[in-house]
């Protein structure tokens, strides 16, 4: 009995705190205070210098902003890069043709003069980060309006970044934290000359497609190569024949010894967005109105694209990216949703906030200061509740989802720049409106988004409501007796912008006949007034409100701070670096379901339908598997490891971020999470809440015994941290 008391004590001191304390995205300058401790707890071996340093070289010199939307990590000395295959995908879709189909096929450069620029791609390093809170805040006090609070702040923000220590090739930036009651520089570098390397055929990148995306168990070889290059002395350049590889500080050796349950992680990265400090009526907004409003919309146009897609290979490639792109929210907020239901979270929220209410009435300073906090705030959601159905739907189809709206969104700074400097100065920006629409063309098929089209007018005038309309829109609605179809099939058919060859030749010989033609076009006036009955009817008086909400949150989180001093406060992503971690775990979504942490080659087996849209993989995959030949790269087991799970705190961005070990080796490459916690930007549950990784020993193996690029592979340094040097 004594005995089972203290197995059982031996086993919560192990994996009792360890699974609690998991959740959140840290600042890596304030590891040392706030985090250190527990990561070693947890198994690292490092120290919080050795993530984060100023002074000398650090992991985060490995990290990249990439493409101002993932994560990617320098992988040689070469400056090569890896990110997610779903990262890379757009460059990849527009490197692409019929004829070679880089992303149906996978490319594998054999030679860096095979490396292919992909125009508009940047990557950010991090050099310095500072808190500059007390510069930001001087001269603000907490009873100035709030227009004049957000002044002081852009003001002293300017002079912040006017008076920060740089390099001329270097960039500064400010972010609030903690909904404004913190403030940090970053100092950044940018590279602009970043070339496509290689990545495996789609089949494999983004094997099981719609379907498995944000599920485990999972079996996505989801990563792509891209390469930094710079000038002579290593710095910055615009794209140039001349250029060389970049030379970096450092580059993450890869662990070949792999992962088990229980080791130590790591997730270094720039997560986007999270919510987690949202008062209860606000998640209960997100339930009910805005992810049923915004999954609706998707449901329409993802129909469309999928019957065409699958139906016809060009479309395929043309669709493919955009596709992904409205299907990867949209079924994030299903699921969202369900968690949030699932985990009960807005009482979960409503206890904390009489616990929170409770505590603050309880001490007579904090009750005259944020006594009536949470009425004003449940107040101000209240006052929001009006406009949010509208607000949702009038975004989602005003630019989002149908293309030829967002086309006439686009050209109306042409527009702007033909009415205000005349045809002269459009003339000069001819160049670009060209590029831009054949750009656009390449990839668009208006028959698909007149189906589009015409699915979602009708959800327009059905779901937003009579006073936040464009009138325009309900005129025409009516004149054509509400038939959809045959709307669309005359907008489209009278519309200039459905028509790529009349519209590029006017661009290329005389923009302004082009631009002046599109100011009278029927499908460019009824976006623009789509977009403005959104602006004035519906983001107009929400901005307003919203003014309001942000300054009671504001107050709110420096609240929570004070008032639960017990607990250990994480702000909110927003896009800057920062560190999740953890342990490679399993979890139990549900009764009675168990979740392994690792799957292997094997489930692609499984899941194998030659010929399927979703589950096809090259024969060579199959091969490889059925000989076990898997070089170097297998799991002790004799088994090809493809993905694991851990109870990391992530969130989107934090795509093609580096999985690290306890020693700072790569192990895996962050790309998901799993459905059951989908919930977690704003509710985290360390039971059911798990990040989605793939080993990279798949990558590897994918990259020299699939691709037959082992050139790549030599470029890396691999180690063995486990099981000693060998290799
Ligand atoms: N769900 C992952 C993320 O949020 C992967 C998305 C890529 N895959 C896809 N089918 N869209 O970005
Ligand atoms: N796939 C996501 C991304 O593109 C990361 C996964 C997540 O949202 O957790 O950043």
């Amino acid at each position: 009995m004594k005995k089972n008391l203290l197995l059982l004590w031996a086993v919560l001191l192990t994996f009792g705190a360890p699974l609690r304390a998991s959740d959140g995205m840290w600042l890596p300058l304030l590891l040392k205070q706030l985090n250190e401790a527990e990561m070693k707890g947890l198994g690292m071996k490092m120290s919080a210098e050795d993530i984060y340093s100023v002074n000398k070289s650090s992991l985060k010199d490995a990290i990249v902003h990439f493409g101002g939307g993932c994560t990617g990590e320098v992988i040689s000395d070469k400056g090569l890069i890896l990110t997610n295959h779903h990262c890379g995908e757009g460059r990849i879709q527009a490197l692409s043709t019929m004829q070679n189909n880089y992303y149906a096929d996978g490319y594998w450069a054999k030679s860096m003069s095979e490396e292919m620029p992909s125009k508009g791609l940047f990557v950010t390093f991090i050099i310095r980060i500072e808190d500059v809170t007390k510069a930001v805040l001087e001269n603000v006090s907490a009873e100035m309006p709030e227009p004049m609070r957000q002044l002081q702040v852009e003001r002293n923000i300017a002079a912040v970044r006017e008076a920060a220590a740089r390099e001329s090739w270097q960039e500064t930036q400010v972010k609030p934290f903690f909904h404004g009651n913190q403030y940090y520089l970053f100092v950044t570098e940018t590279y602009r000359d970043i070339r496509f390397v290689g990545a495996p055929p789609a089949s494999i990148g983004s094997f099981g497609k719609d379907t498995d995306n944000w599920v485990w168990p999972r079996h996505t070889g989801d990563f792509s190569l891209f390469r930094i290059y710079a000038d002579k002395n290593n710095r910055p350049a615009e794209y140039s024949a001349d250029n060389v590889p970049f030379k970096p500080r450092h580059f993450l050796p890869i662990s070949l010894d792999g992962v088990q349950e229980g080791d130590f992680t790591m997730i270094f990265g720039f997560p986007g967005a999270t919510n987690a400090y949202l008062p209860a009526i606000a998640v209960q907004q997100t339930i009910e109105i805005m992810n049923p409003a915004r999954i609706d919309v998707r449901n329409k146009t993802l129909g469309v694209y999928d019957a065409a897609m699958r139906a016809d290979a060009q479309v395929r490639l043309q669709y493919v990216s955009k596709q992904a792109r409205l299907a990867n929210s949209w079924k994030k907020w299903i699921g969202e949703k369900q968690g949030l239901e699932a985990a009960d979270a807005v009482n979960k929220k409503l206890a904390f906030e009489a616990e929170f209410q409770r505590r603050v009435m309880a001490k007579e300073e904090w009750k005259w200061k944020y006594g009536t906090l949470l009425d004003d705030l449940n107040a101000k959601y209240k006052d929001l509740r009006v406009y949010l159905q509208s607000l949702e739907y009038g975004l989602e189809i005003g630019s989002r989802n149908i293309e030829l709206f967002q086309l006439a969104n686009s050209l109306q700074s042409y527009v702007n720049i033909l009415d205000n400097n005349g045809a002269q100065e459009l003339a000069k920006r001819g160049p670009a409106l060209v590029s831009y629409l054949e750009g656009f063309y390449k990839d668009y098929r208006p028959e698909i988004d007149q189906k589009v089209f015409a699915e979602l007018m009708a959800l327009y005038i059905g779901k937003v409501k009579a006073d936040f309309m464009a009138n325009t829109a309900v005129e025409q609605a009516t004149s054509y007796g509400k038939n959809y179809d045959q709307w669309a099939s005359e907008l489209f058919s009278e519309s200039i912008l459905t028509k790529p060859g009349t519209a590029l030749q006017m661009a290329r010989v005389k923009p302004d006949d082009l631009i002046n033609a599109v100011k009278n076009d029927p499908a460019y006036l009824l976006a623009r007034a789509i977009v403005a009955a959104n602006n004035d009817k519906l983001s107009k008086p929400v901005s307003s409100i919203r003014l309001d909400i942000d300054r009671l949150q504001r107050q709110y989180m420096e609240a929570m701070m004070l008032a639960f001093p017990e607990k250990r406060f994480f702000p909110d992503a927003n896009s800057t670096l920062r560190i999740g971690y953890g342990q490679v775990r399993g979890s139990q979504p549900k009764d009675g379901i168990l979740y392994q942490p690792i799957t292997y080659l094997d489930g692609v087996v499984e899941k194998y339908k030659p010929g399927d849209y979703e589950y096809d993989v090259p024969a060579k995959l199959i091969q490889l598997h059925k000989n076990k030949d898997f070089g170097p790269y297998a799991a002790a087991n004799g088994k090809m490891p493809v993905a694991f799970t851990g109870n990391n705190h992530t969130t989107g961005g934090n795509s093609g971020s580096p999985a690290i070990d306890a020693h700072g080796n790569l192990i895996g490459l962050n790309f998901d999470r799993q459905w059951e916690g989908t919930m977690s930007d704003i509710f985290y549950d360390p039971e059911i809440c798990r990040n989605i990784m793939v080993d990279i020993r798949y990558v590897l193996f994918l990259i020299d015994k699939f691709g037959g690029a082992g050139h790549l592979v030599k470029e890396m340094k691999l180690v063995r941290p486990k099981t000693g040097s060998r290799k």
